[in-house]
């Protein structure tokens, strides 16, 4: 993005920046600061590229025009030193202008010169597409963030978080901040703990959001609140997770979930349309297609679908499920489903490419992959022909379009397990058949479950969060699990009749995906107290334990509630994406390691024994 702004020569040392300057400056004497990108000597003549965040400008010392002690400088200086300079600008010579730079027809002979600043060699290369392994670049941040394409990422992140903001308040949202000290609010991960010092034995808790305060702020009577708020997630990382992260957090009253869907996209709409100047192509058209939670398991495998290609799952299980492959029939025998995948143009695939996408679904909880190839010559290779008989190998193919250069990988397992891995051998394919994935796509997925079972460690939880309206026509539901629950004495998680009545209810919740990422989320909120009690009862608090823990809200909830709801945008994400970033690191100015450290500060560090003292904490 190039700088154009009437105040960016104001208040500073120079005159113009080092990206302006063009002909039309034609004998201008300018002054010009900056960093030392590249010196060359030609016998006599000195050429640097002098860089700022704006640009690059070529400058000229002459021994016939500088002082002998200024021209030296020029003899002297490194890469990285700081400088300031003044000059006139000239036209380059014809055979020397550089067309691919905006200041490429021009250079500045120098007057006088002046060093602000020595630098040491830098420890990587201060420009774009650097190899250079991410710990190092992460140790020396602020070199890393000298480069142009670092530069520009932040400079979108700045400016898309300054058009949700203006967009916001110009719809009379009130920016509020609410406590980083603050108590537990769950959003599925740990928290971050801080001990505090004044009440020995007493723990703040770092927000994973400030969910519960947000919705205080409509029984506040605020109305439309947000923030652009620093969240704390002590979860396992990845690409597109750190663990602290900000969010464009918004919450409204008196609204329906299609308000808040469409305030969004009038938003992000009004946001993105003033990044013009970074050159992107978002594509991003209101209003944005709706998926369902179900309707996007059954055809992507998961609930934040990269929908901008096909290799989309299709159900098979009526086609099998008499035949004598017990691995088909097994799994529909107990409730399982068959579903397949066919990977147009991977027929020709050698035995060991195949076992490497059979591994892929390995990797993602299957207990094998079967498979059917179409050689392009006509020939069929599988392991499973003989068991499937010829009758449902015809009906397969006929569903699945199967021709000669195909490949149809097949999951049976439970309906989440199977979709889990298939969605991953998805993805995989589409890498690996370099699947056509140009441009933005964004869509909602809505309609999630409220509530999800963990088998292994035996609890319910809630898909979103414990504050999530429940669909009124499933209300009914959420009653009779708690009755039948009570009536055996049991907590509903324990109770296979109440869990099944629960796995039925729906919620007021959407997320928004962008890419196969996804980038937002936001639910309609409980806003009556006995409800609220009894959500947090399924969810196996006690009273007393709901009360302990959320008495605050639910007493503020019998004080005169708005019905409310609202949605948080990931904004990492979202500049991670837009900027085409592999990784969310490449747009947080100083991020945490895939260890949650920061190789720079060397945070996390011990503290000291007297710091342990006054907290009245021992390690153990
Ligand atoms: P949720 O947990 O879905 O909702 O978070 C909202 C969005 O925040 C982003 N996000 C993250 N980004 C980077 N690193 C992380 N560790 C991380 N975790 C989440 C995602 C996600 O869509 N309080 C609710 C919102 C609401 O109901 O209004 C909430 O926090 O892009
Ligand atoms: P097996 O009879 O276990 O040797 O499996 C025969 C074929 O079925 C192999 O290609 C396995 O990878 C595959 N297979 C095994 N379990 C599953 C499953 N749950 N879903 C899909 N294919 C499977």
């Amino acid at each position: 993005m190039s700088d154009s702004n009437e105040f960016l020569n104001q208040y500073c040392m120079h005159t113009h920046t080092c990206g302006e300057l063009t002909l039309a400056d034609d004998g201008a004497e300018v002054t010009l600061t900056g960093w030392v990108n590249h010196r060359r000597d030609h016998g006599g003549l000195i050429f640097v590229d002098l860089r700022d965040r704006a640009g690059l400008t070529q400058i000229v010392f002459d021994p016939e025009v500088l002082s002998a002690p200024d021209f030296h400088k020029g003899e002297t200086m490194r890469p990285e030193w700081v400088i300031k300079v003044s000059g006139k600008v000239r036209p380059r010579p014809a055979d020397t202008a550089n067309p691919h730079m905006p200041t490429g027809e021009i250079e500045v002979l120098l007057s006088s010169v002046e060093i602000l600043g020595r630098a040491k060699t830098p420890p990587f290369a201060i420009e774009d597409g650097i190899e250079t392994d991410e710990i190092t670049r992460m140790k020396w941040r602020y070199l890393d963030i000298r480069r142009p394409e670092m530069l520009s990422r932040l400079r979108l992140r700045a400016a898309l978080a300054h058009g949700l903001r203006e967009a916001l308040a110009k719809r009379g949202f009130t920016e509020v901040e609410t406590p980083i000290l603050g108590k537990s609010t769950p959003e599925g991960a740990r928290d971050f703990l801080v001990p505090s010092r004044v009440n020995q034995g007493g723990f703040y808790a770092l927000p994973q959001s400030p969910q519960l305060f947000k919705q205080l702020l409509m029984m506040g009577g605020v109305e439309r609140y947000y923030q652009i708020a620093k969240c704390f997630r002590d979860e396992d990382l990845r690409a597109d997770r750190q663990p602290e992260f900000t969010q464009v957090d918004v919450e409204m009253s008196f609204v329906s979930q299609d308000d808040i869907m469409q305030l969004t996209e009038d938003v992000l709409t009004e946001a993105f349309a003033g990044l013009d100047g970074f050159g992107l192509d978002i594509a991003f058209k209101a209003p944005l297609q709706r998926l369902s939670y179900q309707e996007s398991l059954e055809r992507f495998g998961n609930d934040r679908p990269d929908a901008r290609f096909g290799l989309e799952l299709t159900d098979i299980s009526d086609l099998v499920d008499k035949t004598d492959f017990k691995v088909f029939t097994g799994a529909l025998a107990s409730g399982g489903v068959v579903k397949c995948i066919n990977a147009k143009g991977a027929g020709d695939l050698s035995r060991g490419e195949i076992d490497k996408i059979a591994d892929v679904a390995l990797a993602h909880g299957a207990k094998g992959m079967a498979w059917i190839a179409y050689r392009r010559d006509g020939g069929k290779n599988s392991p499973i022909l003989k068991f499937l008989g010829e009758e449902a190998v015809a009906a397969i193919e006929e569903r699945m379009g199967a021709r000669p250069g195909d490949l149809l990988c097949f999951g049976a397992d439970g309906f989440a397990e199977a979709s889990a891995a298939l969605s991953a051998v998805r993805l995989y394919l589409a890498d690996l058949l370099k699947v056509e994935r140009q441009g933005h796509q964004f869509l909602w997925i809505v309609d999630f479950p409220m509530f999800k079972y963990d088998d292994k460690e035996k609890i319910i939880g809630a898909e979103h969060h414990p504050f999530t309206r429940i669909k009124d026509e499933d209300l009914h539901l959420l009653e009779e699990a708690l009755k039948t629950a009570e009536a055996d004495g049991v907590a509903p998680a324990q109770s296979d009749q109440a869990r099944a009545l629960l796995a039925q209810i729906g919620s007021y919740s959407y997320d928004i995906v962008m890419d196969g990422f996804e980038v937002g989320g936001g639910t309609l909120r409980i806003h009556q107290p006995e409800r609220q009690l009894e959500v947090l009862r399924a969810l196996g608090f006690s009273e007393e334990k709901a009360k302990e823990q959320f008495g605050f809200l639910m007493d503020a909830l019998s004080f005169g509630a708005p019905p409310h709801g609202g949605i948080a945008l990931g904004l990492d994400r979202l500049v991670m994406l837009l900027s085409g970033s592999e990784s969310i690191r490449d747009v947080i100015a100083f991020p945490k390691t895939a260890s949650a450290a920061d190789p720079m500060t060397q945070a996390p560090a011990e503290v000291s024994e007297r710091q342990l003292k006054e907290l009245g904490l021992r390690l153990r």
